[in-house]
């Protein structure tokens, strides 16, 4: 009997960004922008809700999310892009070279690319197993004295490969090698701890696994590290200074903030502690089995990256036999309403090094905590319906 089609969208997305997002993120950002004048650091509130007061409270919460014990670390950003280029513009320069995964996304990629191009900071990528995962032991092959940073992905936008990053970590305060974890697919929704993975920098968005609003973003920047910031402006605080207030986290937040994707941020982030971040974990290693058991069984399916659960998450790119991604991607949409992306993911060096840029990339889907089981059910009988021939 063939599948039937829902006239809304099933929503396997959740890597581009999350969706549904909690109802209690809904109402705060409701409630927000109707009762208060969004500013922080430059108003006087008359009301019930005060970002400036929720600002230093969703401080504290990231910080307790990752394990940081100085809040004042965790600067916010307008995006994990954002939070990334202000580490590698504001700390690499001339002579330099840093370290980065064979599964980057061009927040990275590029970036390292464009600083090659146009300040000779050199990059080599660290030796990884066939899943992607690097291998710490091997790290030390690739660091030279004037290595000043390691970039990983922490969970790939492509495979959902997860690095093993207390092992990695380990090893990179060993060698002495600062470390930056891009956590774009797994704040939030995976356990991340600053002080047991040796973490310096912490980059991530507000709008995917932290399920708050695009625009927000979220950075932990250690000690080690002091980039100079990108951008230099009104800070609210010390106004007779023509420098920026040289303390954390002004010194790196001149502009207004996204105050509603703070205030957003409190909300999920209550969400999220209440669920616990344990929660989160085991609902997606489910997802992912199933997702991954249902593929496997089909005829002319190849998975990309690891299949064990263990270690992935449920970020699944695949292809079918006789499908190009960009055709298989029309059908998923046109004819069966999956919200879900193809192609290659802002990630090509992660395609080359699957092997799947010569067929365009593949097809991305990408459930959460949030999605409906029916919602995965639905995209296993399609896939199944999708494959029938093949058989
Ligand atoms: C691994 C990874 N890093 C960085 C980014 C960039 O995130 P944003 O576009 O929110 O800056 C993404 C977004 O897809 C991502 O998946």
């Amino acid at each position: 009997m063939p599948v039937t089609i829902p006239e809304g969208q099933v929503y396997l997305d959740n890597a581009s960004t999350s969706f549904p997002k909690p109802e209690v993120v809904a109402d705060a950002i409701a409630k927000a922008v109707r009762i208060v004048g969004l500013t922080t650091g430059r108003g006087t509130y008359f009301c019930e809700i005060n970002p400036d007061d929720i600002t230093v409270k969703v401080r504290r919460m990231l910080a307790r999310l990752i394990n940081v014990d100085n809040p004042r670390r965790i600067i916010f950003t307008y995006s994990a892009t954002d939070s990334i280029n202000l580490v590698l513009f504001g700390a690499l320069g001339e002579g330099d070279h840093m370290l980065i995964s064979p599964l980057e996304h061009h927040a990275v990629s590029r970036a390292v690319h464009y600083l090659r191009e146009t300040r000779g900071v050199a990059f080599d990528v660290m030796p990884a197993d066939s899943d992607g995962r690097i291998i710490p032991e091997r790290i030390a092959e690739v660091v030279k004295p004037n290595t000043r940073l390691a970039c990983i992905s922490h969970i790939s936008n492509v495979a959902g490969t997860v690095q093993p990053l207390i092992d990695i970590g380990a090893e990179l305060k060993r060698l002495n090698v600062p470390f930056m974890v891009d956590a774009s697919q797994s704040a939030g929704c995976h356990a991340i701890d600053v002080q047991a993975m040796n973490l310096d920098v912490v980059a991530a968005p507000g709008h995917k696994s932290l399920l708050g609003l695009p625009g927000s973003g979220v950075l932990y920047l250690g000690e080690r590290l002091k980039p100079a910031p990108l951008r230099v402006g009104g800070t609210g605080v010390k106004s007779e200074l023509y420098h920026l207030p040289p303390e954390l986290p002004v010194y790196y937040e001149s502009g207004t903030p996204n105050v509603l994707g703070i205030i957003a941020l409190e909300a999920s982030l209550g969400f999220i502690f209440e669920q616990t971040i344990g929660a989160f974990e085991e609902r997606c290693r489910k997802l992912c089995g199933r997702m991954l058991s249902a593929l496997q069984e089909l005829p002319g399916v190849s998975i990309v990256g690891p299949t064990d659960p263990a270690i992935r998450a449920p970020v699944i790119s695949f292809n079918v036999e006789g499908f190009s991604p960009k055709e298989l991607s029309e059908l998923l949409a046109d004819k069966y309403h999956i919200a879900h992306r193809g192609g290659l993911h802002c990630a090509p060096m992660a395609h080359e090094f699957f092997g799947t840029t010569e067929y365009g990339g593949a097809v991305r889907v990408s459930p959460a905590f949030l999605t409906p089981d029916e919602e995965v059910e639905y995209f296993c009988d399609v896939m199944e319906e999708v494959t029938a021939d093949l058989a």
